[in-house]
């Protein structure tokens, strides 16, 4: 966005007597404010299929005192409700645009057909519906759904269109695990936000590379929330929504807990931590104890993003509170953790039939911008990949693929700690590293429809680091996108 714009926007903004001057929030944040648990999506079963439906309207929001927010949101003015399915059922998502603009909502994480995806590909029209129909075919997961429009999708999501997708399997109940929703199974969707001072998002990411980084940081929609504990123990589904921030989540003691599950399910065994880092589009699931009547201060410490040129430019040194949870004093007695859950079955890089090379610099994937009628990929039905992926920048990236669930083999030739040893959809790429990381396709074959691979900083995505992928049963397909000669492909 270049200056003349922003201006632009000013001057036009002024003649309604808007103020489009930045709003400057009180720090430290004040914790008092409860914390809101989206509600669980309404759902009915119609011949076996578990059928949701998802509203994307506006609305307006108070999230700061004073001060009300246009706002959007799926069934409400804001965010959107969580939708809860087994493993094994079949669900419909009957979705309707009731917006002035086009939209989609894609479901992120999830294993489907692509047609069902979501990505830009499956425009809503303003006034539109859109019904995607799949069988859930994947373990238990914390997943989330958000628009995916091309070009628009920073602003989109920035506006409030977002949701939780939880998906849970026979065995997932079984390891102790909190499971009362909103009770001590608490979803979090933290976003930074920048406001203006008469209200309104700032929705410009004002020319940082990274995109917008926010001042405000809101959970479940709530600035300086407080969660009251009833249980010894509490498990966070934590969502990392925002466009550019990484973050790297930590209590203010420097307490101990549980991460039990990342992007695309559990663990195998939960492990003991102070602190997780989670990259836009990242989840973590994490378990935590307090003691009665004592509390404590989920905070984000500066993450650790790599090799950056600047890390004060792109959040690096920033550190803030996101939620204050506040025990009882009486607790409710939470069942003991399993210390091991499912098994994952490991690939190794052996495994592999086809390797693929991707780099990422500026906004490009192998030396090309996203572009939405060529095929940059085709993976074989029925095959297991290996890829090397690197930022060749020194500012942040992250690598987000559709379809599939990924293992992280190694990161410059080193095993990654247990907490990339799950199944992951997200991962943070450091700058100048190589990571390795394998993933099988073995359904939903379509020769038509793309699936996406991109970075997961909104105004990259938005700005064409993203490339396109399908999935076919025909040999000749192979590499028809490695057009150009450009950056290594299958080999
Ligand atoms: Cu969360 Cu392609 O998206
Ligand atoms: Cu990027």
């Amino acid at each position: 966005m270049t200056s003349a714009v922003t201006f632009t926007a000013c001057a036009f903004d002024s003649g309604f007597g808007q103020d489009a001057s930045p709003f400057v929030p009180r720090q430290p944040a004040v914790f008092e404010t409860a914390l809101p648990i989206p509600p669980l999506a309404e759902s009915e079963v119609v011949d076996g299929v578990r059928v949701f439906s998802l509203t994307a309207q506006e609305g307006r929001t108070q999230f700061i005192d004073g001060m009300t927010t246009p706002t959007w949101g799926f069934n409400g003015a804001y965010l959107g409700p969580t939708l809860r399915a087994r493993r094994d059922e079949k669900v419909a998502v009957e979705v309707t645009n009731a917006l002035a603009e086009t939209t989609t909502v894609h479901w992120h994480g999830m294993h489907l057909p692509a047609a069902m995806d979501g990505g830009p590909h499956q425009p809503i029209e303003p006034g539109g519906r859109w019904r995607p129909e799949w069988r859930v075919d994947q373990p238990a997961a914390t997943l989330w759904y958000h628009p995916h429009p091309h070009g628009d999708t920073e602003e989109h999501v920035l506006r409030g269109l977002a949701g939780m997708f939880i998906l849970d399997d026979d065995q997932s109940q079984t390891y102790g695990l909190p499971q009362d929703y909103g009770v001590d199974d608490i979803p979090l969707i933290v976003q930074d936000k920048k406001f203006l001072a008469d209200g309104r998002f700032q929705l410009d990411s004002q020319g940082n590379e990274v995109g917008l980084l926010g001042d405000v940081v809101l959970t479940n929609g709530a600035w300086g929330a407080v969660f009251d504990v009833t249980t010894e123990l509490v498990r966070l589904r934590i969502l990392n929504g925002s466009s550019a921030r990484t973050y790297d989540f930590a209590f203010d003691d420097g307490r101990d807990f549980s991460l039990v599950g990342t992007d695309g399910g559990l663990l195998e065994t939960p492990h003991s931590t102070d602190h997780v880092r989670l990259s836009p589009g990242e989840r973590a699931e994490v378990v935590v104890g307090l003691a009665p009547g004592s509390q404590a201060m989920l905070r984000s410490l500066p993450p650790d993003l790599g090799a950056v040129a600047v890390p004060s430019a792109y959040g690096g040194l920033d550190d803030f509170d996101v939620l204050l949870l506040r025990a009882a004093d009486q607790l409710q007695p939470s069942a003991p953790l399993a210390d091991r859950f499912a098994a994952i079955p490991r690939f190794a890089a052996d495994d592999a039939d086809t390797s693929r090379t991707f780099e990422v610099q500026n906004r490009e994937i192998n030396g090309r911008r996203m572009d939405m009628d060529r095929i940059d990929e085709v993976m074989q039905i029925d095959t297991t990949e290996l890829w090397e992926v690197t930022n060749l920048d020194l500012f942040p990236h992250n690598w987000h693929v559709h379809d599939v669930q990924f293992q992280v083999v190694d990161i410059d030739g080193s095993t990654p700690g247990p907490e990339l040893r799950g199944w992951k959809d997200t991962i943070y790429l450091e700058p100048r590293r190589i990571y390795r990381i394998m993933m099988r396709f073995e359904d939903y074959v379509d020769d038509e429809k793309p699936y996406m691979i991109h970075c997961h900083l909104l105004l990259h995505e938005d700005e064409g680091l993203m490339s396109q992928f399908i999935v076919s049963r025909d040999d000749a397909r192979r590499n028809v996108g490695d057009t150009d000669g450009n950056g290594g492909h299958g080999h």
